[in-house]
């Protein structure tokens, strides 16, 4: 006998009895956001970010039953290739083998070659869209993925407008566009490129992408910030001593020096994923989880980051390059011997700064970032270290191992958090040291989490904007970085050196250790 048998439980009302179906069912399911019928276009299709990236996460949401229903991929790029050829490009990606429903919905790929800079393309590629309009039942929606350079962002967004291709087709109710970092190189090109694409596509159709907000780790911190009672009160200048911030990877510039060598750690990552963690770590509780009220509380804390005059950054910043070293036991390349890489480059890929928040949460409490190439391990974290309790009643041999509390947010590799704090030494002395509470994702949720790129193009299918960056943030953080990036350009500070698989230069210790504090793992 069920509950709802029972003669003293009331029936379920079938409203009530049908919500909890919806709520059971969205529960299991792996996504439970699913797109209207849409084309997907493909900017760029026979290159790399698109062979990597973007077709093997539509394979894997074309595995999980995450695709519309009715689904068509146009690609777009200069290389001569008719639709079977795409498709068979398309169906040799990571995550396409045994994949039965990507292999039906390639029915539906098609393939326009051509140049963008001739509006002849576009034409042939609305041509495209019309007739999957009517063969695949894709009902005048679109997204548009620009996968390609970036000073062509402005020219594929002229020539689908000349087209009206930055409306929906007929039927359709949405077509959005998709763009990747780098967002401009400074401030200035910046603003020309969202000019550029605003004389075509309105903001609220503009999605742009940071990959680091389709991490499931920096999500969570806006989960363990606002669905929990026992962090927030803490989360201020009351109680943090100061912040950290690694972004640290393993790996040098590999096949793309040349890109490497015109974007440098500052461009390449501190104005982007850096300053994207940041925002979500240390800004004001949104109202909900709107789009707009998540970002407005984000572009909020962008504006409450000092900027520091260019003669203030030679104190605040160090900039450094690696040179030969060690790494994984392998003895690597400097910097300047990489392919593609200037003999006599200043590009920094390395760079450690102090920076303040001027607002009522975070007034006084300094903020230590730091990112590079080439470094020890693989390791991207933001670590609250809090105030060491006001008065220490043991001996003062007996804490010399206790570290300051602090709560870790790993982002990856080993995702999950951790909280460092004093215990006791089993034994019959009082020594206190440091010993650490471990969540981990992997053991939490054994299932695994989907890559970062499957979740931005589901969301962008499905119009949520929440994790895509806004114009103003963008333009905020360049902001941030334009006066560091005028005192790179005059030479300052002077450029440091560390040998890769090192921890950075000794410039970034003395940075941090000039306040009293240290890294957490130096
Ligand atoms: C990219 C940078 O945006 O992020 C790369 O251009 C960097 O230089 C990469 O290696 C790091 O991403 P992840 O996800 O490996 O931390």
């Amino acid at each position: 006998m069920s509950a709802s048998d029972h003669p003293d439980v009331p029936p379920i009302e079938p409203e009530l009895q049908a919500a909890l179906e919806r709520a059971a069912a969205e529960a299991k399911a792996p996504d439970a956001r699913h797109p209207e019928p849409l084309a997907l276009v493909i900017f760029g299709a026979s290159g790399d970010l698109a062979s990597r990236k973007i077709l093997p996460a539509l394979a894997k949401l074309a595995a999980r039953g995450s695709l519309p229903e009715h689904f068509a991929l146009v690609g777009v790029a200069r290389r001569e290739m008719g639709d079977e050829e795409f498709r068979k490009l398309c169906l040799e990606v990571d995550g396409a083998r045994d994949n039965p429903r990507w292999a039906e919905l390639s029915q539906c790929f098609r393939y326009v070659a051509g140049d963008y800079a001739e509006l002849d393309t576009f034409g042939r590629l609305t041509n495209v869209l019309s007739e999957v309009d009517v063969n695949c039942g894709t009902e005048g929606n679109r997204v548009y993925y620009l996968a390609t350079i970036p000073d062509l962002f402005a020219t594929v967004a002229r020539g689908l407008a000349a087209y009206k291709a930055n409306d929906p087709g007929p039927g359709g109710t949405f077509a959005r566009l998709v763009v990747e970092k780098p967002f401009g190189t400074d401030l200035a090109s910046s603003r020309r490129l969202d000019l550029d694409l605003h004389d075509c596509f309105r903001e609220e159709q503009i999605f742009r992408i940071d990959h680091y907000m389709g991490k499931e780790t920096v999500q969570n911190v806006l989960a363990l910030r606002f669905a929990n009672t026992i962090f927030e009160p803490i989360w201020n200048r009351r109680y943090v001593d100061h912040v950290q911030v690694t972004v640290a990877e393993e790996i040098g510039v590999e096949h793309r020096g040349n890109f490497y060598e015109s974007a440098g750690a500052l461009r390449d990552i501190v104005q982007n994923h850096v300053m994207q963690v940041l925002s979500l770590t240390l800004m004001e509780p949104p109202s909900s989880m709107d789009p707009n009220a998540i970002r407005d509380e984000k572009v909020k804390l962008l504006r409450s980051v000092v900027i520091p005059s260019v003669d203030q950054e030679v104190d605040h910043v160090v900039r450094a390059q690696y040179v030969r070293g060690v790494v994984d036991g392998e003895e690597v390349l400097g910097y300047r011997e990489e392919e593609g890489v200037d003999p006599n480059s200043t590009t920094e890929t390395y760079v450690a700064m102090h920076l303040q928040v001027d607002n009522w949460r975070w007034a006084g409490v300094p903020l230590f970032v730091r990112t590079g190439k080439r470094l020890k391990k693989r390791e991207t974290e933001v670590s609250m270290v809090f105030q060491r309790p006001p008065h220490l009643p043991f001996a003062g041999q007996l804490t010399r191992e206790l570290q300051p509390d602090s709560l870790t947010l790993r982002i990856q590799p080993d995702e999950g958090i951790s909280l460092s704090f004093g215990a006791k030494v089993p034994g019959p002395s009082f020594r206190v040291r440091s010993v650490a509470m471990d969540f981990s994702y992997r053991e939490a949720f054994p299932g695994g989490t989907a890559e970062a790129y499957e979740r931005l193009l589901l969301d962008a299918m499905a119009g949520d904007a929440t994790l895509f960056i806004r114009s103003d943030e963008v333009q905020q953080a360049w902001q941030i970085v334009a006066p560091i990036q005028q005192s790179f350009a005059e030479g300052e500070p002077p450029l440091a050196r560390y040998p890769a698989g090192s921890w950075g230069p000794v410039e970034a210790d003395r940075l941090i250790e000039a306040t009293g504090r240290h890294w957490r793992n130096p």
